[in-house]
């Protein structure tokens, strides 16, 4: 039997494990790839320690949500296959859910990117009504996603971005990377209620990475402070760093044209996705948007999971 290299969750509660396992076989409909590079993300994570939706339901199982591959034609695609696993140096795919990757392409530096990147492309192109020219509040913006939602929402045309986050030196990055105003988020919650009230109360779009009390906070301030009461804001959940849950008065919904809705795999048709995310790739592709991958060995996977990312850094698994 055909053996190749992998990393497999074993337990939840221990690093993927570095293992030989039987070569994958493609069945009729699927394609046999190499896999290139592998993006260890939040979800990526989460997954392999059974705390996402996506968590395996049976262990041993291998780690790893998205990849760039190599095709058998020679040409590069990504994939995600949430739950499924892609840390391996061969897995099967559905050729259908391949997005091509133009030539010359880095396969680190893409997928290092692309996981951050197309949540708030997804919002912004699939989730809500956004034109060019509307505001865009990003809650949570000193982590890689939320950066990427400052850049992606000036490429797709906002007219005024406001980026919120914690992470002082962070916020005055993201001001010289297009931000059109930064609100430090502050442990005295009267300063951050001032400051997202006078900042941001009239946005169109809130792009929340951060959910729980802090998430309960800002929507308190900019519902408040908002004085057309008529005019839609969508408040689309992303990620949950603050949180899973929040509470919320019944008056905040109906005293506001306000609609809370998430964006993440679920809620996106395949078909969409693919058509959305081939535009997102080639964006990346032409540069302008970066993630900065640190790169690991497929053998070191236990120090990959260690490894904490610097800011505007992604942990990605070379095979
Ligand atoms: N739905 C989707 O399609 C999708 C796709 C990608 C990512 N996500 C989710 O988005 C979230 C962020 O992902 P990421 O790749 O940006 O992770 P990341 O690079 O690790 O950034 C996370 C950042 O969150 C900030 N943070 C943590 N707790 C916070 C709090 N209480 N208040 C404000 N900020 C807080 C931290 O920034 P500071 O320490 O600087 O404050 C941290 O750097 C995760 O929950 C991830 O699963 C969702």
């Amino acid at each position: 039997m055909s053996m190749i290299n992998a990393a497999l969750v074993e337990s939840f509660d221990e690093p993927p494990r570095f293992r030989s396992i039987p070569a994958p076989e493609a069945a009729p409909g699927q394609e046999l790839v190499d896999v290139l590079a592998v993006g260890v993300h939040p979800a990526t994570r989460g997954i392999a320690a059974g705390k996402h939706y996506t968590s395996p339901k049976t262990l041993p199982a291998l780690a790893g949500a998205d990849a760039v591959v190599r095709r058998a034609d020679g040409s590069l695609g990504y994939v995600m296959v949430m739950g499924a696993g892609t840390l391996a140096e061969r897995i099967v795919i559905d050729p259908a859910a391949v997005i091509p990757v133009p030539d010359g392409a880095d396969p680190a530096l893409l997928v290092a990117t692309m996981n951050p990147a197309l949540s708030s492309w997804a919002a912004l192109r699939t989730r809500v009504p956004f034109q060019a020219g509307q505001s865009v509040l990003v809650h949570g913006a000193t982590g890689n996603a939320g950066s990427m939602a400052v850049k992606v929402a000036k490429h797709l045309g906002a007219a005024r971005v406001i980026a919120a986050g914690r992470n002082r030196s962070r916020l005055d990055e993201l001001t010289d990377q297009g931000a059109d105003a930064v609100v430090q988020l502050v442990p005295d919650e009267d300063a951050t209620t001032a400051a997202l009230a006078e900042a941001a109360a009239e946005v169109d779009v809130v792009l929340d990475y951060v959910w729980g009390p802090p998430t309960e906070l800002a929507m308190r301030a900019l519902l408040g402070a908002r004085t057309q009461h008529t005019r839609l804001l969508d408040w689309v959940q992303i990620g949950g760093m603050g949180g899973d849950a929040i509470t919320l008065s019944g008056h905040a919904l109906r005293s506001n044209a306000f609609r809370i809705l998430g964006s993440g795999f679920g809620s996106v048709d395949m078909q969409v996705i693919q058509r959305e995310f081939t535009e997102l790739v080639a964006a990346i592709a032409a540069g302008g948007m970066a993630v900065r991958p640190y790169r690991f060995p497929l053998d070191q996977v236990e120090a990959a999971w260690a490894h904490q990312d610097a800011p505007g850094e992604r942990t990605v698994i070379l095979l």
